[in-house]
């Protein structure tokens, strides 16, 4: 798919990035978000595709409350109009929610990107787009490599192999018909937030709308920890 199909598209795509994680699985020092990658905040890095995507024409980033009075000048880049901020909150799903409330309400498809994920391209922010477009909610996601073990509840024993066909790691961006995530979240809120949700395709899921897969690639990866940041080095250097 190429990355401009959607270019004669009207611009009506709304994204939020939330952003307001401690990040603390990378260690101690400065907050995940804004540290750099071969000398590029991540967070930057992961909103550029989106600030230059054809189809895009707003950008909410949930910061964390502290920073959210001066957030980082670096921010300024890619302000111009297109993105502003919001107060993130104490989980993902509230800093997500804060962002979608924050959208003009004339958006119609809401994309959803972790600040984690610097390495996104242009081709899969194309393609959940399109598939959005088309009507159905879509996650970008790779198959898995890896075979799966579960451990026992408390303890490294393994208690099962979980057969690996047909499952994927579902990634970011996520996309969705507004009205959709809109429902999604309003039945999240109704049953009291109580389901404990790491991404968004699960609160849709729950609400029972269909989500597509997208094939994505593993290069998207999200920088949780130390060793991470060493693999997104060399990414960046390529
Ligand atoms: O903690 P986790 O790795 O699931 O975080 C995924 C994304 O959600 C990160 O970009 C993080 O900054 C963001 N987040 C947030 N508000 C929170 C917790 C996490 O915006 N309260």
């Amino acid at each position: 798919m190429s990355p401009n199909s959607s270019a004669a598209s009207p611009l009506d795509v709304g994204v939020i990035v939330p952003a307001a994680g401690r990040g603390e699985r990378a260690g101690a020092g400065e907050l995940k978000q804004f540290r750099t990658i071969a000398g590029i905040p991540m967070l930057l890095r992961a909103i550029r595709p989106f600030a230059s995507h054809p189809r895009v024409c707003e950008i909410a980033v949930a910061l964390p409350a502290e920073c959210f009075e001066s957030p980082p000048s670096w921010l300024a880049e890619v302000a111009g109009g297109r993105l502003h901020l919001v107060r993130g909150g104490l989980t993902r799903a509230e800093s997500v929610l804060e962002g979608l409330r924050s959208l003009t309400p004339t958006i119609e498809v809401v994309l959803i990107h972790d600040a984690a994920r610097p390495f996104v391209t242009s081709d899969v922010i194309t393609a959940v787009i399109d598939r959005v477009t088309s009507g159905v909610s879509a996650v970008a996601a790779v198959p898995l490599g890896d075979t799966l073990k579960r451990a026992e509840a408390h303890g490294t024993r393994i208690s099962e192999t979980v057969p690996r066909r047909g499952l994927w790691r579902a990634q970011t961006p996520q996309g969705f018909p507004r009205t959709v995530l809109e429902q999604a979240y309003r039945a999240w809120l109704a049953k009291g937030n109580r389901l404990d949700a790491t991404d968004d395709a699960t609160l849709v899921e729950a609400a029972g709308f269909p989500v597509d897969l997208v094939p994505d690639r593993t290069t998207n990866l999200k920088v949780t920890t130390a060793d991470d940041f060493l693999v997104a080095e060399a990414l960046a250097a390529r």
